[in-house]
């Protein structure tokens, strides 16, 4: 299955979960930011910022279900389908971008890369990227499956889901790595629930890109 299909698939019966922590988040973006949710998914943290005074913000997802679902259930939010890889957006343009559980949507270290490089554009010198994810477990359950599907997937850490989605749960090395561009304002590791209802280690990150 492809992957937007299997996001498409479950646009209405699924609920996002990693936690959104708007107070930090608050101390470095203002509330006339221009504030990008990039895999929006159906905009439940837009809406949080809209309802804390936020008032320019916009939402990107690859799942034209997704948006869909985003529109009906929050009808004052500007969410737009991403047709492709690139953001509609001008260079330097956000004040802020959000990441949330997208990473783990793919699987290949260069596509992270890709996506990264173009939040990287579009974002302000002195932007914040705001990202949250799922790091690697060392339970038996996880590591089973991690070891099964690397040599399928070429990466440890990813695995299929047996509903279709192909998911990534990161090494922290590999992370800093990844985000390694821009300046670490805040880093922290927690517990999440997944949106199938189990624990899972993970990260948020809140990086400033560089003034030039
Ligand atoms: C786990 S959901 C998280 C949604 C949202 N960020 C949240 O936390 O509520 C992942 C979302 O990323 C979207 N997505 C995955 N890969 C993407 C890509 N390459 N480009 C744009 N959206 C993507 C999916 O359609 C899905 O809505």
């Amino acid at each position: 299955m492809q992957q937007k299909d299997y996001w498409d698939s479950v646009s209405n019966n699924k609920e996002f979960t990693t936690p959104f922590q708007r107070e930090a988040f608050a101390r470095y973006v203002s509330q006339d930011a221009l504030v990008v949710d990039v895999g929006c998914g159906y905009g439940r943290t837009l809406q949080e910022l809209k309802e804390a005074g936020f008032r320019r913000l916009m939402g990107f997802d690859f799942s034209a279900a997704m948006i869909k679902r985003g529109l009906r259930q929050y009808p004052g939010l500007d969410l737009r389908v991403m047709g492709s890889p690139r953001l509609e957006l001008e260079d330097g343009s956000a004040d802020a971008v959000i990441l949330f559980a997208v990473l783990t949507c793919i699987c290949r270290n260069e596509e992270q890369q890709a996506l990264i490089a173009e939040i990287s554009r579009v974002l302000r010198p002195g932007g914040i990227l705001y990202v949250n994810d799922f790091l690697l477990n060392d339970d038996a359950r996880n590591t089973e499956r991690y070891e099964r599907f690397a040599p399928l997937l070429g990466v440890y850490g990813a695995f299929e889901l047996p509903e279709g989605a192909i998911v990534r749960h990161h090494d922290p090395a590999w992370i800093a790595e990844l985000l390694g561009g821009f300046g670490r304002q805040k880093y922290g590791t927690l517990t999440f629930t997944t949106m199938n209802g189990h624990k899972s280690n993970g990260f948020f990150f809140i990086g400033k890109k560089p003034q030039c």
